[in-house]
């Protein structure tokens, strides 16, 4: 089915000059970008952003880390798109990543991943809403 997912190019990836590069992969994929913003997250956007994380240890460097630097951040709509990004990301780790996958190509290490990609339908939803309006989405019709 055709589904929207919300990817984030986080500030490391930002830093290294690398969104067309990222966005390339997405599109090569057949997903297409239906909203796009770069902005620099508050500390409030921040955690509210990653809530679920509130209680793990690696929870107030995630966020000092996401504040860091601008980040861009789009929705992603195509075909089975929650899956597909998650698989051009590769693993959250990126010494666990495959070959040739963002994180794998980008990515130091498992704070600084370089992107950000929904886990599912509902966060999906949710991630999407927290940062856009629906008027700030343009499904492709032609
Ligand atoms: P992300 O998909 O943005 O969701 C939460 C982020 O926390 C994750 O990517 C990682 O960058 C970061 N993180 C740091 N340590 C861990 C960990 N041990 N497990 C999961 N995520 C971690």
């Amino acid at each position: 089915a055709v589904e929207r997912t919300l990817s984030i190019i986080k500030p490391d990836a930002v830093a290294k000059n690398v969104i067309g590069e990222i966005y390339s992969r997405f599109e090569k994929a057949g997903l297409r970008i239906v909203a796009a913003k770069m902005t620099q997250l508050s500390r409030e956007q921040a955690e509210g952003f990653y809530a679920v994380h509130r209680e793990r240890p690696f929870f107030n460097d995630l966020v000092s880390f996401m504040i860091s630097g601008p980040v861009m951040i789009q929705v992603l709509e195509g075909e089975n798109a929650i899956a597909k990004n998650r698989e051009l990301m590769g693993a959250t780790n990126p010494r666990d990543a495959a070959p040739g996958t963002i994180r794998a190509d980008f990515a130091v290490s498992i704070d600084e991943n370089a992107v950000h990609g929904s886990d599912g339908p509902e966060t999906a939803a949710q991630e999407i809403a927290y940062f856009f309006k629906s008027d700030e989405i343009r499904p492709r019709t032609r």
